[in-house]
């Protein structure tokens, strides 16, 4: 996951090249020919490609060529030497964004790959409609370049001018909430309002009266009239947030609500009819919950019509830097991220999503001198313990757990020593791929991983 490639064949000047970058926190990659080029090229994304147009096995041109055709995003930059001006001028012909001429002047290097990092960067941000967001006054940002945002941008994109019901599901912190307010926001409801109720937050007792209101002396204390959520919220969206949390009376209640469009307020005699877009979220397993009969059948499917997956945090690491990048904006800070902390940050595997990924860098932004170094960045220690809820009954359970604690430890560190590089590891650790990767899953799955 670098900045930037480096294709170059004399070793000397490539190394000097890199360490001056990442002087800067730009992170770069080496290759020595074009065959190490194409073959870094198809694993991972670069924004920008520093090409030496003489190279051993290949000419440049031709491996601008071919990088062009694996990757259409990607900036390319050549480098010729003194009098091939022409290749130069042929490089740009076929699309290439620049050229520098040997020797070139390092800080001029670092000056024009910066500018295009940051007009890379703006072009990413802001994923979701770029034009029409920036025209809609008030609509959240939301950063993500990857295949996995953008397919979850796309389907927002399509469902939100219509009045569908939406289900947002996802893990604690990937963005629900900041999903269902784009989704309102870019929706012809987007002037009236976005009330959103927690369903999980209030007791369920006060959730009826939260969402239904109430009239004068509907029950002892009830002073004055309420008005409830869903009567607020009316020519507007309703944001049923943790909805896989409502209790099977108030489902039945809420199913009614969404089949009618209307309902009374507690202690009302008259029938309110209203006209609301909802969208529900939920980390919970619905389905699951359909199973052990905690979730009414027929509320899940009236809600999941539109269902829409948010991937966690550790799915999308290529998000990564934008993130970090982005909530250092947030927090008005003038400090950057080093190469070395930001892949601290990508071999963790953020159970707390993006909210975690915020509270981590805005204490390293305290922490740090000028620039965030991995030692700034506090994670926790994944405790492990032997006993989850009680102690083994047998011997025999307990050596299995010993020997799973031991074989978490083991993967744990060697995924660390290689960078996560999981076929490394399996090298090293003495199984094969597949084994490793059911290890991986069976222990992610305990909790243990
Ligand atoms: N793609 C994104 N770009 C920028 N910020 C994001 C993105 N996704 C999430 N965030 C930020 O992460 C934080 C958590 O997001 P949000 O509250 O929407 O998550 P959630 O899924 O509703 O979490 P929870 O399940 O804990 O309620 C917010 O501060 C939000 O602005
Ligand atoms: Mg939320």
């Amino acid at each position: 996951m670098a900045d930037i490639l480096i294709v170059e064949d004399k070793e000397s000047f490539a190394t000097m090249l890199k360490a001056s970058l990442e002087d800067e926190s730009i992170t770069a990659q080496l290759a020595k020919d074009g065959r190490a080029a194409l073959r870094l090229f198809k694993k991972e994304k670069f924004e920008i490609a520093l090409i030496d147009m003489k190279l051993p096995d290949i000419d440049g041109i031709e491996l601008l060529r071919q990088l062009k055709r694996t990757d259409t995003d990607t900036k390319f930059l050549i480098m010729t030497a003194f009098g091939t001006i022409e290749r130069a001028v042929e490089a740009m012909k076929l699309g290439a964004y620049d050229f520098l001429t040997k020797p070139f002047d390092v800080e001029q290097l670092i000056a024009l790959i910066q500018r295009i990092l940051q007009e890379q960067r703006r072009y990413y941000e802001n994923i979701l409609l770029r034009d029409e967001m920036s025209k809609i006054h008030g609509a959240p940002e939301i950063i993500g370049k990857g295949p996995a945002v953008k397919h979850v941008a796309e389907l927002l994109q399509k469902a939100a001018p219509t009045d569908t019901t939406v289900l947002i599901v996802g893990e604690s912190g990937t963005g629900k909430e900041l999903f269902a307010r784009a989704c309102h926001m870019l929706s012809p409801r987007k002037d009236n309002p976005f009330v959103a109720i927690n369903c999980a937050a209030i007791p369920h007792q006060l959730l009826e009266h939260e969402l239904f209101g109430s009239e004068k002396g509907a029950f002892t204390g009830a002073v004055a009239r309420k008005i409830g959520k869903f009567e607020l919220a009316n020519k507007g969206t309703v944001f049923l947030d943790e909805v896989g949390d409502l209790d099977l009376d108030l489902q039945a209640k809420l199913l009614r609500v969404l089949q009618e469009m209307n309902f009374e307020r507690l202690g009302g005699t008259y029938t309110i009819n209203i006209d609301v877009r909802i969208i529900a979220a939920t980390n919970r397993d619905l389905m699951n919950l359909v199973k052990e009969k905690k979730f009414r059948e027929d509320l899940y499917y009236r809600l999941s019509v539109f269902p829409i997956r948010i991937p966690p945090l550790r799915e999308r690491k290529e998000d990564l830097r934008l993130l970090v990048d982005h909530i250092l904006r947030k927090l008005h800070s003038d400090k950057n991220i080093s190469p070395r902390a930001t892949e601290k940050l990508s071999r963790y595997d953020w159970p707390g999503n993006i909210r975690e990924l915020e509270n981590t860098i805005e204490r390293a932004n305290i922490i740090a001198k000028k620039k965030i170094q991995p030692e700034d960045i506090l994670l926790p220690e994944r405790k492990v313990s032997l006993v989850k809820e009680e102690l083994p009954r047998t011997l025999k359970a307990a050596a299995s757990a010993g020997r799973e604690l031991a074989e978490v430890e083991v993967i744990k560190k060697t995924l660390e020593q290689t960078q996560n590089n999981k076929s490394e590891a399996a090298r090293r650790i003495g199984v094969s791929y597949k084994t490793l990767l059911s290890r991986i899953k069976k222990y992610r799955k305990k909790g243990l991983l």
